[in-house]
């Protein structure tokens, strides 16, 4: 055990200097730099785009997306993380929430919190290669100080807002903080509140300011287009006529849901369109993603990956994923990528593959350049994932009465929720659930209900607290092996305490009434 762990810590720096001395060697200068475009989906299950739902019973359609995702390269083995912040944070900084503190848990609205301020980010290091930099949409990487908004990291303009679950309409946001109801409108254009806007629709509205983007881009110049949809967060609201194909779906969650995935699709059609229409799709990268797995509660839907959004199980972390552009050869156009891929890998893909740039002033990344495997045929550099590690969150232990904290000291605690990939080993531990308690069931396997299947759900041993997939030849994670490979789980559990051992404390603070709209004009936004 004592070897294998020891061979963990030293590998691992191999790997990495291995890896800097590649993307330093083969950074290319070819000139002029493509664009990027960053399509973020929120809540967008892994079932609900139709070049993948298509084959698993979903009826939702998505032609646009399809269109892209077939004429470009899917990726297959593709990671995010279980739920927003997060993933946002290590699209962003590069980095896993165990080295932000962000491993617990969403920023609210009310907390004292953003992604910490030393992180160096995605878009700050497109700017050093000549990039002109814009946010559209949702930002959840906190806002309690002027130096958190986008345009302090990194955007040169913003037009989006804050929080989460706004209205899509209205813009507005609503919070019981400390027994308290507070409420406010949520939009913004760079850092000044707009009201204007009340009223639209925020799919046509975010798809309208990203085409503004592109019609009045500097073409002496690249840029960097982060477009993070409201879109298909609750709450479910849809402009009537997008859910007309559904009518025949009869779950009403899903049928409304299916409608708004139909309207961010044809969005998503209008900026392609916008794109070709300025004759800036012939040099730009357009890459495709969601944020998390489906919440299949409320109309989303992960079939047949086992889990939905906020579980470490697939359905919580495989996301969709594809890269389209015209600048790929033929060879690759059209292909399924099954390389192992992660959100926290398109930081050093972007800058260093794509943008030619180096990660000169960052900390210690935990994604990988994987253009090449993208673009190429190499083989991912990623061997291994953090799912994630969260110490706050303790599944209840039945052999100590202390909560199971700090049991053994040097031994990894396995009622904390935790999930990791190394290989085609997946371990997870905790209680397998949602962090949010009560909450329906998260480890299950729910069917599209368009598909008339029933939910399967798993035979579970009392109290259990560690699971082992081998998930290349489970991806469902139908047969847990812990019991059958105890080295294997015991290897794994080594590697999770040297992660607890390399990890921050997570920063969740208290929520501050001073965040109340009602001192700020009515506006959420920075209070401190
Ligand atoms: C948003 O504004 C609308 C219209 O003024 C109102 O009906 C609704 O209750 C508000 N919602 C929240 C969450 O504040
Ligand atoms: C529902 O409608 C769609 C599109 O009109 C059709 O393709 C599908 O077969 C219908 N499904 C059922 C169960 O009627
Ligand atoms: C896409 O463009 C069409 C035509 O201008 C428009 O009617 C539609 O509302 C747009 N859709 C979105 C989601 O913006
Ligand atoms: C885009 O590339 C194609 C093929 O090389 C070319 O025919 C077309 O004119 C280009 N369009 C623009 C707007 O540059
Ligand atoms: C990286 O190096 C460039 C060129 O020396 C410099 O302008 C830039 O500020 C550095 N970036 C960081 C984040 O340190």
């Amino acid at each position: 055990m004592l070897k294998l762990r020891m061979a963990f810590k030293y590998l691992l720096p191999v790997v990495v200097l291995y890896w800097s001395l590649e993307t330093v060697t083969s950074d290319p200068s070819h000139s002029p730099r493509p664009n990027v475009i960053f399509i973020l989906a929120d809540d967008l299950g892994h079932n609900d785009v139709s070049n993948i739902g298509r084959e698993h019973g979903s009826a939702i359609q998505t032609p646009h997306i399809d269109r892209l995702a077939e004429g470009g390269v899917r990726l297959d083995k593709y990671y995010v993380q279980p739920i927003c912040t997060p993933t946002r944070s290590q699209l962003l900084s590069g980095r896993y929430q165990i080295h932000t503190g962000l491993q617990h848990g969403t920023i609210n609205a009310a907390q004292p919190n953003c992604l910490p301020l030393d992180e160096v980010t995605l878009p700050q290091k497109l700017k050093e290669k000549g990039y002109a930099t814009h946010m559209v949409g949702k930002w959840h990487l906190g806002f309690y100080k002027a130096a958190c908004m986008p345009t302090e990291r990194g955007f040169d303009s913003y037009f989006g807002y804050l929080t989460g679950s706004e209205n899509y309409y209205f813009h507005n946001r609503s919070y019981t903080v400390n027994g308290k109801y507070i409420r406010g409108y949520d939009l913004r254009d760079n850092k000044t509140p707009a009201f204007q806007y009340k009223g639209q629709y925020s799919t046509h509205l975010f798809t309208q300011k990203t085409i503004d983007v592109i019609n009045t881009h500097d073409k002496s110049k690249p840029f960097f287009l982060y477009l993070a949809f409201q879109a298909v967060h609750l709450p479910l609201e849809v402009p009537l006529k997008y859910k007309e194909p559904y009518a025949n779906i009869s779950e009403l969650n899903r049928r409304t849901y299916a409608g708004m995935v139909t309207c961010m699709d044809e969005g998503i059609g209008n900026i392609t369109q916008a794109l070709k229409k300025t004759g800036l799709y012939n040099n730009t990268i357009i890459i495709f993603s969601s944020d998390n797995g489906g919440p299949v509660h409320v109309g989303a839907n992960n079939w047949p990956l086992r889990g939905c959004k906020a579980t470490l199980w697939e359905g919580g972390v495989r996301g969709v994923g594809f890269v389209h552009s015209p600048l790929f050869p033929p060879s690759v156009t059209g292909r399924i990528n099954r390389e192992f891929i992660h959100v926290s890998d398109w930081l050093p893909t972007i800058v260093t593959g794509i943008a030619g740039g180096s990660l000169n002033g960052t900390k210690p990344l935990d994604g990988f350049n994987v253009w090449d495997s993208i673009s190429g045929m190499e083989p991912s550099p990623r061997k291994e994932l953090l799912h994630n590690l969260d110490p706050l969150v303790v599944a209840p232990d039945v052999e100590s009465d202390d909560g199971g904290r700090g049991r053994i000291p040097g031994r990894f605690n396995t009622s904390l929720r935790a999930a990791l990939r190394v290989g085609d080993w997946k371990i997870q531990t905790g209680t397998g659930e949602k962090n949010e308690i009560p909450s329906p069931p998260g480890n299950f396997w729910k069917p599209p209900p368009e598909s008339g299947l029933p939910a399967i759900y798993p035979v579970q041993k009392p109290n259990q607290k560690v699971w082992l997939f081998n998930i290349t030849a489970d991806p469902l994670e139908r047969n847990d092996l812990s019991d059958k490979y105890p080295d294997v789980v015991e290897m794994l559990l080594c590697r999770l305490q040297n992660y607890y051992e390399d990890s921050v404390p997570p920063r969740f603070p208290p929520s501050d009434m001073n965040a109340d709209p009602a001192k700020h004009g009515g506006f959420w936004g920075p209070w401190e």
